[in-house]
């Protein structure tokens, strides 16, 4: 039995949670969120120990593997911590939104015989592994040019609330899926942003950044949590790539699904499979799981998204500079 822990129990911690419930093989042996009573509330729902720190909980020595599911700008300290504690980790994106923590984080997951695994969500959502194995078979071909974007609604930003930029929570997932699938890096970035969304002014409500691939590909990515409230869906995505050879778009503002009760919605899918679990993020987690139990190698590397972080450091540099920040690895 793979005894597991979730550190950080807010939107998508209780997902984990949630998931981490349904798997065989796995039995959730503790939870930890600054909130200890929040922790305690859901660990009595689930018979396991609650915790007011990540350190409190590795220190009791209950888990061989943790979700570490944090705020952005905490992630390194309690990072180090798990790895530190000789426990596997699953690392919600951004891993850190400083390379040179980045960096580290990669150098210590690769001297150490653990599954750090970042929690890059995209890289187990069908369509995405759909336009990264077109490109991969050849029939797209080097891209030319392209569009990605991420759209949430306010209440998004305001739950943040100035822990992170739009870049590092949204933007950071198409980066990491653009150069997974294109199989560039991106060279060189050049960004503005508009907006505010905290009362210091100081988290941009929106971002729109030209990026220069490796192969001379140029790329525009949006990234925004300016959305209504009554806006028919929550995520608002879209990737378009065009190639020598042809194009890939991949349109997730309508889900194919669509309702209308007060008002029309497209709601996000994900409703459970008879009580199971479903979706990118189960996706996510069972692969991470599997990784653990040695029945697969770690899907996704730190290195890759250490070097996302980069690309995500560099937007922000930009928008900072009113220049073009080049990037180099
Ligand atoms: N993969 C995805 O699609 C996806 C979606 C949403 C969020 N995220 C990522 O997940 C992380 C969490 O985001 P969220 O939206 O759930 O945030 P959130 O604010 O809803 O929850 C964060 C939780 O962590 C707790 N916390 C903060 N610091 C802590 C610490 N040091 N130790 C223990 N608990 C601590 C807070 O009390 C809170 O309950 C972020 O890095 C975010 O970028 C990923």
């Amino acid at each position: 039995m793979l005894r597991v822990g979730i550190i950080g129990l807010g939107a998508i911690g209780r997902e984990h949670l949630e998931i981490y419930r349904h798997l065989h093989g796995v039995e959730i042996t503790a939870v930890a969120d600054f909130n200890l009573s929040l922790a305690a509330e859901l660990a009595t729902g689930i018979g396991c120990e609650a915790f007011g720190s990540a350190e409190a909980l590795l220190a009791a020595g209950l888990v061989d593997a943790v979700s570490l599911c944090t705020p952005d700008h905490l992630h390194y300290a309690d990072a180090v911590a798990v790895m530190d504690a000789d426990v596997h980790l699953l690392l919600e994106k951004p891993i850190s939104t400083d390379i040179v923590e980045a960096d580290d984080l990669v150098a210590r997951s690769e001297a150490s015989n653990l599954v750090v695994m970042p929690g890059h969500t995209l890289r187990f959502e069908t369509r995405y592994l759909k336009a990264k194995a077109l490109v991969e078979s050849g029939s797209i071909g080097p891209v030319i040019h392209g569009y990605v974007r991420r759209n949430n609604k306010v209440s998004v930003a305001n739950r943040v609330n100035g822990r992170t930029s739009v870049t590092f929570f949204l933007g950071i997932h198409d980066i990491d899926a653009l150069t997974w699938i294109a199989g560039e890096k991106v060279v060189a970035v050049q960004a503005f942003s508009s907006g505010q969304t905290t009362a210091d002014g100081k988290q941009a409500a929106a971002i729109v950044a030209n990026l220069r691939l490796a192969g001379g590909g140029i790329v525009a990515l949006e990234a925004a949590w300016a959305l209504p409230e009554g806006y028919p869906t929550d995520i608002d995505a879209r990737l378009r790539l065009v190639g020598e050879r042809g194009e890939v778009v991949i349109d997730v503002h309508d889900f194919g699904i669509s309702t209308f009760s007060e008002k029309l919605s497209y709601p996000v899918p994900g409703a459970p499979i008879y009580g199971a679990p479903q979706g990118m993020l189960y996706e996510e987690i069972w692969a991470f799981v599997r990784a653990v139990r040695g029945e697969i190698a770690v899907p996704v590397t730190m290195r890759d998204a250490a070097d996302a972080v980069r690309v995500a450091a560099a937007i922000d540099r930009s928008i900072e500079s009113g220049g073009t920040e080049t990037i180099t690895y």
